[in-house]
């Protein structure tokens, strides 16, 4: 990362230089950093000659799948590509569809066409935008070939009603835990639990490397399959000839690099973003205009972003942009986009269009100052009481 003061911005998102902290007028919904380790061991890779995927890509999966307790670990350009590739290495495509909840980043659903299937949206819970299974139950169809529960946001789908529907119907399974590194319930991190879990390496997530993904599994069958497609159909670089389709979705010894150094910031990532929401949950109990919505970090849940939902969104965003703190609506409902929207005839989403309205992202991360967390709050309260007056503010 680039030497100097501020904030750097990169594709919108915004995070602050390693060695100063953010101006405290000015605060980026997501600050996340690489410090002078990372620097050091991309720097090191580069004069060792490991720029392409090699041994420190292998050494990085190792030990993602082993703090993971997983059999494998592949690591891939990105979560979308990690999601596309557990589909493609379980047969899914053409005629096929599969199920995904209605809120959940689009690259969900994307991965699911561009393994040429049929994405299904299911309603989400009424409590949490998680996937709701009744509504998965009555989406399955005779084409339905596989489920693609997400655990927003650090919240865990219940994993185990979602395998017992998908042993019922003969469904693979796969967990999209792109927002869900390290986050558990009870003793099973999720993304652990299913035919193969993914993860992104992205710029806003857990831990990062600029772009990348992971997918674990426990089958070694499915382990070949995924090898074979990262690198065109070669399973075993020593034998010549290419056995079946495959493609370019290899990875590199220098983000590998980097994300080492990532994997062992990731317990102290983690304490950070959830002590940041912490911050808000205790500052805006018993709000009527603002409410966070629920992450359960009492059970493991680690909540990557502070959501919340208000109904007066537009004014909170205008108010928080005059004090230069930035937030981010919630990403919209998939039933929203066209081309989704037309394997989908008669949507009933009234759940998930409550986010679509109210739902916001506070500033947070793993590198977010905790003052800048209070600065927010501050100016939450002030907008409060402009709103509705002292009492609506909880104070
Ligand atoms: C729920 C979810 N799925 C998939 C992805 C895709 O990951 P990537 O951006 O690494 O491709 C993301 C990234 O934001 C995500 O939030």
């Amino acid at each position: 990362m680039a030497k100097g003061r501020g904030t750097l911005s990169l594709h919108g998102v915004s995070f602050a230089n390693a060695s100063t902290a953010a101006p405290a007028t000015s605060v980026p919904w997501w600050s996340t950093t690489l410090l002078e380790p990372e620097a050091e061991a991309v720097a090191q890779a580069v004069r060792d000659r490991r720029i392409a995927m090699g041994p420190v890509t292998e050494t990085f999966e190792r030990e993602f799948a082993d703090r993971l307790g997983v059999a494998h670990a592949l690591a891939v350009p990105s979560g979308s590509v990690a999601l596309l590739m557990a589909l493609l290495a379980h047969g899914v495509g053409p005629g096929d569809e599969v199920i995904v909840p209605n809120r959940t980043f689009i690259a969900t659903a994307h991965a699911v066409l561009m393994a040429g299937a049929t994405p299904v949206l299911a309603e989400v819970r009424a409590d949490v935008p998680l996937l709701d299974l009744d509504s998965v139950a009555a989406r399955i169809s005779p084409h339905t070939r596989a489920l693609l529960p997400v655990h927003l946001n650090g919240r865990a789908v219940d994993m185990e009603a979602v395998n017992a529907l998908a042993d019922r119907h003969g469904l693979v399974v796969i967990e999209d835990a792109c927002q869900a590194l390290f986050s558990r319930r009870g003793d099973r991190w999720l993304g652990t639990e299913s035919d193969a879990g993914c993860y992104s390496l992205g710029v806003a997530k857990l831990i990062t490397c600029g772009y990348g993904g992971v997918v674990v599994c426990h089958a070694e069958s499915t382990r070949d399959r995924l090898i074979a497609l990262r690198n065109h159909g070669v399973l075993d670089t020593s034998k010549p000839g290419y056995g079946s389709l495959g493609f370019n979705f290899k990875f590199s010894d220098m983000m590998a690099a980097i994300a080492r150094v990532q994997l062992e910031r990731a317990q102290e990532h983690g304490d950070r973003v959830t002590e940041v929401y912490r911050r808000y949950r205790a500052a805006l109990s018993n709000w009527d205009g603002i409410q966070m919505i629920p992450v359960d970090i009492e059970a493991g849940e680690v909540p990557l972003y502070p959501e919340v939902v208000t109904a007066n969104r537009a004014s909170l965003r205008a108010h928080l942009a005059d004090g230069s703190i930035q937030c981010q609506d919630m990403a919209p409902s998939l039933h929203l986009s066209p081309h989704l929207a037309a394997a989908n005839p008669s949507p009933a989403y009234a759940r998930s269009e409550r986010y679509d309205e109210s739902g916001l992202i506070l500033p947070g991360g793993p590198s977010q100052p905790l003052a800048n967390v209070d600065l927010v709050i501050s100016h939450l309260q002030k907008w409060s009481h402009r709103l509705m007056g002292p009492e609506g503010a909880g104070t």
